[in-house]
């Protein structure tokens, strides 16, 4: 799958956001080294501490389905309105998950600017511009396993 196919899968499950507090759905598409692709959406809650991002209900979705290997993940977010998107950028908390379950030399999070995010179906390559990052880039020095060792 390239990368604008897996960020194609993560607009789809950005229409399925729950946010009606701040208007900014963010969807993701995490995918296993097995080639499974495992969607995750945010979920905000009236409370507001509650709420999930979208990377976090991805990863868990998945490890509670007993899948520990990863490889990618694409994440596409925006406030709702906004068309085109803007680069949407994983949260420290979202990126110290992944650095529980992946390796940060390979890991990659594929991010995304997009013409038309709503019709996902509808999006050409041409509508997606991709900037990818190792998750040593956006979170070095991290605290994560191996540190309990
Ligand atoms: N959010 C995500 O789901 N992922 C990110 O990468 C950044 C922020 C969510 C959290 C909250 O529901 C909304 O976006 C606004 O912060």
């Amino acid at each position: 799958m390239t990368d604008k196919d897996l960020i194609r899968q993560a607009l789809r499950a950005r229409l399925s956001a729950y946010v009606p507090y701040s208007h900014h759905p963010v969807g993701a598409a995490l995918e296993c080294t097995n080639g499974e692709i495992i969607l995750g959406c945010n979920i905000e809650n009236a409370a507001y501490t509650p709420s999930n991002c979208a990377e976090r209900t991805a990863f868990f979705k998945a490890v509670s389905e007993g899948k520990r290997d990863f490889s990618r993940i694409a994440i596409v977010g925006g406030m709702d309105d906004k068309d085109p998107l803007e680069l949407c950028a994983p949260c420290g908390v979202c990126r110290q998950v992944m650095m529980e379950f992946c390796d940060v030399d390979s890991f990659e999070i594929v991010l995304a600017k997009v013409v038309n995010p709503k019709h996902p179906d509808e999006i050409s390559d041409d509508d997606i511009e991709v900037k990818k990052y190792l998750l040593r880039e956006l979170l070095p020095v991290g605290f994560g396993p191996e540190s309990l060792k």
